[in-house]
């Protein structure tokens, strides 16, 4: 489905109901002064375009590269997080801008939050609390009641902003991810009318591994508020029901996939995640594949080496340090790979502010410091890496370059990196490696699977990749672009908004 076809199956409703999407990050930041591009290797990379003084970028988030064609699709109102130091410059006394600020589409209503509540609801109760429970990588959560009660008061915060935006209208709410879990049951209890379903875009964990959470109970409570719940997969919609099953008091009724609480049904049911392909599968004006991918070898300084990339924010759950270590096994197993093939690793930074962050950035720069000291020589660098964010007319142009693209999370809902690599090669190249412990990998049979946590089983994975015949390439690739091309964003936004019309009807 693209997004016409979108419309087609979902304006006639919409015209009658207004969506109000609400997510923490904004799709568009605005920024007062934005650094100057920086120099060097991968200096022509950049995000920034610049509006009457203020500039804006587009963040590093899987979530946005998702939601935002659906938003520009469908129209609505988009309620996050205003995080930009030139957000306010441009909205209204509501909070309200047109965005995408060159192309308006749609609303962005930004909340503002005090830098105590950020603190507490963002960096300490959603991502060094349930992003580490929820994603068992072993990072111990950390649990701090100061926190709790911030990410309560952010979540009312945002209700009462959802609810003056419901205003006299009938609305569809559709709630993103882990930042939110108090407040479907908050929207519900104030407009009973409304339609409201969430998406988990993050695992979620086994019932035991939920226990040890403080809060349990008020988190399942809040997300029981929703008509529907959604995960990435199966899996976690089972987790979701045993964990209810352990730590609550109410029916599962596992026929129809629901949980009634108090008299209300909640749907739990599996919505795999997508993107938009056709932006990935397009070329810069002007240019061939071969042109463009030959410029871009350039820039990072290749000769004829192969190419590993590998694209990430820089959080712990994404194996980076695994990938660094296999592809150095690799390099002492086969030493004919020696000066004849480079990794390039994009580390996006992200949640910088947590030691936890911190530390994993520390350990990509020590980890490519080492590899590139004890194999490196005049002519060759084991390892490229380039610690910044990058757009995705960038990111394409580097996957379009890829001879592998190398996904290892630890544990990841989805993972779209996966699926943009396959949209952006229509020449049928490139090899994907993909984790195992990703959502992606349920879909993508013909990536390679690997174990990350495995070194020696990655550092083979990884010789075969580049070992791999083109007929055998063009095959699977062929296979991949199918899945990719055949369930895209478009169906997952119409799957999910059409079972959540169904399920509150059939509740009525
Ligand atoms: O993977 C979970 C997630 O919330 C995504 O949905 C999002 O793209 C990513 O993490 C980015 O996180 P943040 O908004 O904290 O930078």
């Amino acid at each position: 489905m693209n997004a016409s076809e979108l419309m087609a199956v979902l304006g006639p409703r919409l015209s009658k109901t207004k969506l109000i999407v609400v997510a923490n990050r904004e799709p568009y930041i605005h920024v007062r002064r934005p650094q100057a591009p920086r120099r060097g290797l991968l200096s022509w990379f950049g995000n920034r375009r610049k509006a009457s003084g203020v500039a804006w970028q587009r963040p590093a988030s899987g979530l946005v590269t998702a939601l935002d064609p659906v938003m520009r699709a469908c129209g609505g109102t988009w309620i996050a997080h205003g995080s930009g130091n030139g957000d306010r410059d441009v909205v209204d006394e509501k909070g309200r801008v047109a965005v995408p600020p060159d192309k308006p589409l749609y609303t962005l209503r930004r909340v503002w939050l005090t830098p105590e509540e950020e603190e507490g609801y963002y960096y300490g109760l959603s991502n060094n609390a349930l992003w580490p429970l929820c994603h068992i990588a072993y990072a111990r959560p950390e649990f701090d009641e100061r926190d709790w009660n911030q990410y309560k008061r952010v979540n009312e915060r945002f209700a009462d902003t959802v609810i003056d935006e419901i205003g006299d209208a009938r609305a569809i709410v559709f709630v993103q991810d882990y930042h939110f879990a108090l407040l479907p049951r908050l929207v519900k209890q104030a407009r009973p009318d409304t339609i409201v379903c969430q998406f988990w875009h993050i695992p979620w964990p086994n019932a035991e591994a939920f226990r040890i959470c403080p809060w349990g109970e008020e988190v399942l409570d809040g997300l029981l508020g929703n008509d529907l719940l959604g995960f990435h997969i199966q899996y976690h919609c089972n987790n979701f029901f045993d964990t209810v099953d352990a730590g609550l008091e109410a029916r599962i009724d596992r026929e129809h996939f629901a949980v009634i609480r108090r008299g209300h049904r909640t749907y739990v049911k599996p919505f795999p995640i997508s993107i938009d392909p056709e932006p990935w599968g397009r070329l810069p004006k002007n240019t061939t594949r071969e042109a463009d991918v030959r410029r871009t070898r350039q820039r990072l300084g290749l000769g004829n080496e192969r190419l590993v990339f590998g694209v990430d924010r820089l959080d712990y759950t994404k194996g980076i340090p695994e990938r660094i270590k296999a592809f150095e096994r690799m390099l002492e197993q086969h030493p004919a790979w020696r000066g004849r093939v480079t990794m390039l690793q994009v580390g996006a930074p992200s949640r910088e502010h947590l030691q936890r962050y911190q530390s994993i950035s520390d350990d990509v720069d020590g980890a490519v410091r080492m590899i590139n000291e004890r194999h490196g020589t005049e002519a060759w660098t084991p390892v490229i890496y380039s610690r910044q964010h990058h757009g995705p007319e960038d990111v394409a142009s580097l996957y379009r370059a890829a001879d592998v693209c190398v996904v290892s999370s630890l544990h990841d809902g989805m993972n779209l990196v996966a699926k943009e690599f396959i949209a952006s090669r229509p020449d049928l190249r490139g090899v994907l490696v993909l984790s195992r412990f990703t959502g992606a990998a349920r879909d993508l049979r013909e990536a390679l699977d690997v174990n990350p946590f495995a070194v020696d089983e990655f550092a083979c994975v990884l010789h075969k990749a580049l070992s791999m015949p083109d007929p055998e390439q063009e095959r699977r690739m062929r296979a991949l672009r199918a899945r990719v091309e055949e369930h895209t964003i478009y169906d997952w936004a119409a799957a999910v908004i059409q079972a959540a019309w169904r399920m509150s009807e059939a509740a009525a």
